[in-house]
């Protein structure tokens, strides 16, 4: 039998730091638990732009739809603010999602004990907190027709568009009911069906798909009060399903109840291939961290805890991902933190690196 493929694409900024204590982890299973992957290794983002021009190279993008996962760390940086729309760093993820359509993107929002005093809201609000926040991924605002800059009179105006069809809403949709059916069969929708016809239909596809999941306690919530949820209490939730731009809000939002945006990790899903895979891309949610990079003060476990969704959604290993997401909550129950789980205690962080070699001593110990 072959191994199951894995398309590495580190990108940038912290990216390729965070992606080499993944690295570890992926060796210590393949040494350990039976599990090799043929792992190969490509440019996305401001660095491949550096080499090819472009942030995704056709070849690469081939090499994505082939594989049965691909894992990505981060891309983009002040370097190429400036450059044209097209050939931004961004351009590469957004392509792969968009092309490998990967509509539904996980984004779970977990808090650790060991660090429910560390989040900016009162131990009380996160302690225990383990939601879902699933986001719409290939559509809306991001991909709208028409979009661009244009001249007006004698002003420019900038036009993005927010559009929706049924289909698109009743995938993502139901990707959300299965995901709360294994879950505590709570599922919240928002939209803004008050000022946006999208959000009215959004709303209306939802009704409707729920009726094939009757066990699934659905409710609606505008998206702006959704956020003021979030933060009042956001142990209210168990699945949220929303719009490719408000989950991108919600979610970095729902990063601060974990402690920091160096926690999140993230699953994109697609369609399942001949093989029954979904096709997949796992990524943290956050970015490449253009403030630390470099330095060794990223934290690696948003990366690390993709791998650990990898395993559980691309390749029926749910029990080893639930090992490594064990290993990570032990490494924080003894006191590792990278600088972003310190504030400004002043106290001594522990580098990118030892925080993966510390998990990894934690599989070690898991044995
Ligand atoms: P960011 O997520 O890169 O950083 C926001 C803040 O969080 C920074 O202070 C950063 O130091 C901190 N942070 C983020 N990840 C961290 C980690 N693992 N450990 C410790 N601290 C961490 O967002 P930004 O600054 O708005 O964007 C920077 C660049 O990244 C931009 O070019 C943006 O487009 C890109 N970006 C890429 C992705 C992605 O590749 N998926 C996601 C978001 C942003
Ligand atoms: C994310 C990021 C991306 C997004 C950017 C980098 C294209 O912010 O994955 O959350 O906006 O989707
Ligand atoms: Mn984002």
């Amino acid at each position: 039998m072959t191994n199951p493929s894995l398309l590495i694409l580190p990108g940038d900024g912290i990216g390729p730091e965070v992606m080499a204590e993944v690295r570890k982890i992926i060796d210590w299973y393949g040494a350990n638990r039976g599990l090799a992957f043929d792992v190969t290794e490509d440019l996305v983002g401001g660095c491949a732009y550096d080499k090819h021009g472009t942030p995704l190279h056709d070849d690469t993008m081939a090499k994505a739809q082939e594989v049965d996962a691909v894992l990505l760390g981060a891309v983009g940086g002040p370097k190429y603010d400036n450059l044209d729309f097209s050939v931004k760093p961004e351009r590469g993820l957004l392509r792969l999602r968009k092309e490998m359509d990967l509509y539904a993107n996980l984004r779970p929002a977990q808090c650790f004990d060991a660090l429910a005093d560390f989040s900016s809201l009162k131990k009380d609000v996160v302690a225990g907190l383990d939601i879902m926040i699933v986001r719409e991924l290939t559509s809306g605002i991001y991909f709208g027709e028409p979009r661009g800059i244009i001249e007006e009179g004698n002003e420019r105006v900038g036009i993005n568009t927010q559009r929706y069809t049924e289909s698109e809403i009743d995938r993502v949709a139901r990707s959300a009911f299965e995901l709360a059916m294994r879950r505590n069969k709570k599922l919240c929708s928002m939209e803004k069906a008050n000022v946006m016809e999208s959000g009215v239909l959004w709303r209306e596809v939802v009704t409707e798909v729920s009726k094939d999941y009757p066990e699934v306690a659905l409710s609606h919530m505008y998206a702006d009060a959704g956020a003021m949820q979030l933060c009042r209490w956001p142990k209210q939730f168990d699945v949220i399903v929303t719009d490719n731009l408000f989950g991108d809000l919600l979610s970095d939002a729902a990063a601060m109840l974990t402690g920091s945006l160096g926690m999140l990790p993230s699953a994109s899903l697609g369609a399942p291939m001949a093989n029954g895979r979904p096709k997949a891309l796992y990524e943290p949610v956050h970015g490449s961290a253009p403030d630390i990079a470099g330095q060794g003060k990223a934290n690696p476990i948003a990366c690390i805890l993709s791998f650990a969704m990898a395993l559980r959604y691309s390749f029926d290993h749910g029990d080893e991902a639930t090992r490594l997401e064990q290993a990570v909550e032990k490494v924080l129950a003894d006191g590792y933190r990278t600088a972003d789980l310190l504030g400004e205690e002043g106290k001594q962080p522990v580098s990118t690196s030892e925080m993966g070699d510390a998990i990894v001593a934690a599989l070690d110990a898991s044995l």
